[in-house]
């Protein structure tokens, strides 16, 4: 591969990785408000929150890289959204399975793609997807306190 191929391979993967952070930010802020519950709202209000930086940090390396961010996160992100919201008005448990997912989805997605980058967005996504499992984490949590309720 040629130097410039190589590097539009980096902007390519960083823009595919950036869609779903996207994707995530949109969702955690659309849904904040449409379910009651305080808990699971804090947590959709401070994960936005990061993947908001996290889109921003993506953002940057694609420029630093030359390349030109995108912005939309097409199709399958409108339908994600649509299907967030309708969760989010079913219920927290409801809405919780699709974050819960989605980030796992997300977290596969840079696992599978970290070593197509260069050493330096290396470094930047390794940072983003401890992140990114400590919002598993906080998800699941919150899932198996809501199991543990519905066996009392
Ligand atoms: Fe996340």
């Amino acid at each position: 591969m040629t130097t410039h191929s190589k590097q539009q391979s980096y902007i390519d993967t960083l823009n595919e990785l950036l869609k779903g952070e996207l994707m995530a930010m949109k969702i955690y802020k659309e849904t904040q408000a449409l379910q009651g519950d305080e808990h699971v709202r804090a947590l959709l209000q401070q994960f936005a929150a990061d993947h908001e930086e996290h889109a921003r940090l993506l953002t940057q390396r694609i420029r630093e890289l030359g390349g030109i961010p995108e912005t939309e996160t097409g199709l399958a992100g409108t339908m994600a959204g649509i299907w967030a919201k309708i969760n989010a008005l079913r219920g927290p448990s409801h809405l919780l399975q699709q974050v819960y997912a989605g980030e796992d989805t997300g977290i596969h997605a840079y696992e599978d793609r970290i070593d197509e980058l260069d050493p330096q967005s290396q470094q930047l996504v390794s940072e983003i997807m401890s992140a990114d499992h400590d919002h598993l984490k906080h998800f699941q949590e919150r899932m198996e306190a809501e199991k543990r309720e519905r066996q009392k």
